[in-house]
C-alpha cells in the first residue's frame, strides 16, 4: 500500500483542530452559529491553513454532504478564465443541499490578471444568491479593488514555533517516530512558519530514519545547520579564506545545495553575528551582488568564492 500523504492525514477536520489563526477561527464560527456567509477573501503566506479553514467551515456548515456543497478550484487553471468560470456556472446550477448557498474555494485569485479578475467579478455577481464565494491568495494587494470590496478580508499569519511544534510532536507520537530536541528545532528553523513544509519534512525525514535528528532534517531538505553557516562567515571574516573556502565545499557536497540556497542562508545568519549594523548591511549588499551574478548563470563555485574573498575584504576593515 502507498503510504498516505501526512499533509492530508493531518490536515484538521474542524475548525476547533486549526492551529493558530485565532481571529480567523472565531470569526468563521460565528457564522457556522449564524448559517450564513459572506464572500470572503483569505490571504497569508503558504501552509498557514487557507484551504484548511475553508474545508473545515464547509464540513461545519454541510456535515456528512458538505463535499455536494464546495467546489475547490484553482483560480490560476492554465486553461483560463473561462474555463474557471465555467466550471463555477456548472457548480452553481444545481440547488445546494442542506443549506442555502454552497462555497466555492478559489486558490491563487492573486494570480490572475486585472483582466481575469473583473471577470471574475462579474460571475461573483451573478451567482451572489446562490453561492458563497472563498478568494485565496498570498497577497491581498494583488486583487483587484471591486473584489475587495465585496468581500470580508481574513489574514492568515505564519504559524508560531509553539503551535508547529504542537502540531509536529503530535503527529511524530502518533506516527511513533522519536523526535529530537535538535530536530524538532531543525524543523522550525527551516519551516518558517510553514506548517505544510514543516509536515513533508518530517514525512521525508521518516523515511530515513525513526529517530528524527537535526542531521537527517539537513540533509532531507538540502539546507546547511545554522551553525555550519555561521562557521564559514565567521573564518571568512576573520581572514581565514582556506578555512571558510573548505567548508563551504564540504556543505555542497554533504547537502546537494545550491549556490542561491547558500546565499539564502547566508543571508539568514548575518542577523546572528556579533558584528556592527554597518557591517551587515555591507555583508547584505554583497550577498545581492553574487545573488545577481549567480542569477544571471555564472559559476556558482567561482562565484560563492569570489563572496567569500570579499568577506575577507570586508573583515578586514
Ligand atoms: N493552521 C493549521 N492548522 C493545522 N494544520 C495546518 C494549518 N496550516 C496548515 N496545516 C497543514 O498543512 C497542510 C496545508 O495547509 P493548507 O492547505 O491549509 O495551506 P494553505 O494556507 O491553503 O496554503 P497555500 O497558500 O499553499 O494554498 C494541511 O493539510 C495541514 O496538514
Ligand atoms: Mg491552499
Amino acid at each position: 500500500m502507498v503510504e498516505a500523504i501526512w499533509v492530508e492525514k493531518y490536515r484538521p477536520k474542524s475548525l476547533d483542530e486549526v492551529a493558530g489563526q485565532k481571529e480567523v477561527v472565531e470569526r468563521l464560527k460565528s457564522y457556522v452559529k449564524t448559517h450564513n456567509l459572506p464572500n470572503m477573501l483569505f490571504a497569508g503566506p503558504p501552509g498557514t491553513g487557507k484551504t484548511t479553514c475553508a474545508i473545515a467551515l464547509a464540513r461545519e456548515l454541510f456535515g456528512g454532504v458538505w463535499r455536494r456543497n464546495f467546489l475547490e478550484l484553482n483560480a490560476s487553471d492554465e486553461r483560463g478564465i473561462d474555463v474557471v468560470r465555467g466550471k463555477i456556472k456548472d457548480f452553481a446550477r444545481t440547488q445546494a443541499i442542506g443549506g442555502d448557498f454552497k462555497i466555492i474555494f478559489l486558490d491563487e485569485a492573486d494570480a490572475l490578471t486585472k483582466d481575469a479578475q473583473h471577470a471574475l467579478r462579474r460571475t461573483m455577481e451573478r451567482f451572489t444568491t446562490t453561492c458563497r464565494f472563498i478568494l485565496s491568495c498570498n497577497y491581498s494587494s494583488k486583487i483587484i479593488e471591486p473584489i475587495q470590496s465585496r468581500c470580508a478580508l481574513f489574514r492568515f499569519r505564519p504559524l508560531s514555533d509553539e503551535d508547529i511544534r504542537k502540531r509536529i510532536e503530535f503527529i511524530a507520537s502518533n506516527e511513533n517516530l522519536k523526535l529530537t530536541e535538535d530536530g524538532i528545532k531543525a524543523i522550525l528553523y527551516v519551516s518558517e512558519g510553514d506548517l505544510r513544509k514543516a509536515i513533508n519534512m518530517l514525512q521525508s525525514a521518516s523515511a530515513f530514519d525513526k529517530e528524527i535528528t537535526e542531521e537527517v532534517i539537513y540533509k532531507v531538505v538540502a539546507k546547511a545547520r545554522p551553525k555550519d553557516i555561521r562557521k564559514i562567515l565567521e573564518h571568512a571574516l576573520n581572514g581565514e579564506f582556506f578555512k571558510a573556502r573548505s567548508l563551504l565545499r564540504d556543505l555542497i557536497i554533504t547537502y546537494g545545495m545550491a549556490g542561491e540556497d547558500v546565499l539564502f542562508q547566508f543571508h539568514k545568519e548575518i542577523f546572528n553575528l556579533n558584528i556592527s549594523d554597518e557591517e551587515k548591511v555591507k555583508l547584505i549588499e554583497l550577498i545581492a551582488e553574487y545573488d545577481f551574478r549567480i542569477l544571471e548563470g555564472a559559476n556558482e563555485l567561482i562565484q560563492l568564492e569570489a563572496l567569500l574573498a570579499q568577506f575577507v575584504l570586508a573583515g578586514k576593515k
